[in-house]
């Protein structure tokens, strides 16, 4: 284990943290997955052969709350002493038009989505820099490297992440922390029906067809998408990196796709964008 066996990540009651949470169990990690509905604190699943057994331990965190953050990361260092590697995988997503969206909803999507990151990184960064060691991975998304319509508030929340990231790889660099961003593509998780509408979308919204025809189509591709293995596969490979990447996009449709975001000219993708949505 290139960071140690010590493993927080949240929002693992669902979808992607879920199967991160699994894998990484099953591979020899003590596991520390979070979620806001209520847990039997210290009940753990066990898995493994004798000398490699990991397990997971759910923890009640709301990102949302300073107060919880601490708490749950308080929990971990008492009990283990150390984390080692932080998965910031907790997420919403909000659709509507922009000009459907009120300032309150925009802010809960950033307030989970980035100021969720910052109230974790902040609290388990301290930990990480005393042992001079650790692997930060943020959970972003394609959504972050190519702006959706109706998903603009969602989009706009992991632009802000893959911003903080970047220079958060730069600062942790000196204290042998790494950061590392995830992408994946539309996957099959509990994300779909999770997902809030704005409340002004409704039958006096001027984008009500538009918004219906996109927000079908976020829904198709996100049912008919790969289960979110995919990502924690991905994760699983990281762990082993000693140097790891600045981003992994997940998935080949999505690794070309991003390449040609960034060769074509951004007229062409628009063109492309609006006409699948
Ligand atoms: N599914 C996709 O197509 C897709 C694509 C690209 C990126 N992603 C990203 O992958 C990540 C995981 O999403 P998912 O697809 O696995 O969705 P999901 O099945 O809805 O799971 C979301 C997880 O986030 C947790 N969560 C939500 N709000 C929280 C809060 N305020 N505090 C703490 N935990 C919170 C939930 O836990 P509780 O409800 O138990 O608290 C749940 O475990 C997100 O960052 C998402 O943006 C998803």
């Amino acid at each position: 284990m290139v960071y140690g066996d010590t493993v927080l990540v949240t929002g693992a009651s669902s979808g992607v943290g879920k199967s991160i949470a699994q894998m990484l169990m099953e591979n020899g990690y003590k596991v520390y997955g979070t979620t806001r509905k209520p847990v039997e604190p210290g009940s753990q699943i066990t898995y493994g052969k004798k000398n490699k057994k990991g397990f997971i331990e759910m923890v009640a965190l709301d990102v949302r709350s300073e107060d919880s953050v601490k708490k749950a990361v308080e929990y971990i260092v008492k009990k283990e002493g150390k984390i080692d590697v932080l998965i910031n995988n907790a997420g919403i997503g909000i659709a509507g038009a922009v000009e459907d969206t009120a300032t309150e909803e925009a802010y809960e999507q950033f307030d989970t989505n980035f100021f969720g990151v910052l109230r974790v990184c902040r609290s388990v960064i301290p930990i990480m820099r005393m042992s001079r060691n650790g692997l930060i991975i943020n959970i972003s998304s394609v959504a972050g490297l190519i702006s959706i319509p109706f998903q603009s508030m969602y989009s706009a929340s992991k632009y802000a992440l893959e911003a903080i990231s970047e220079a958060l790889r730069i600062e942790l660099k000196p204290f042998g922390i790494n950061v590392v961003l995830v992408e994946p593509g539309d996957m099959k998780t509990g994300f779909t029906w999770n997902r809030k509408i704005v409340k002004a979308a409704n039958n006096d919204s001027a984008y009500k067809e538009q918004f219906a025809k996109s927000l079908n189509t976020m829904i198709k591709d996100e049912m008919s998408g790969p289960p979110p293995d995919i990502v924690a596969n991905t994760v699983m490979k990281l762990l082993r990196i000693k140097k790891p990447p600045v981003r992994v996009v997940v998935g080949i449709k999505y690794k070309i796709i991003v390449f040609l975001k960034r060769i074509l000219p951004a007229r062409f993708v628009e063109y492309v964008v609006s006409s699948i949505y």
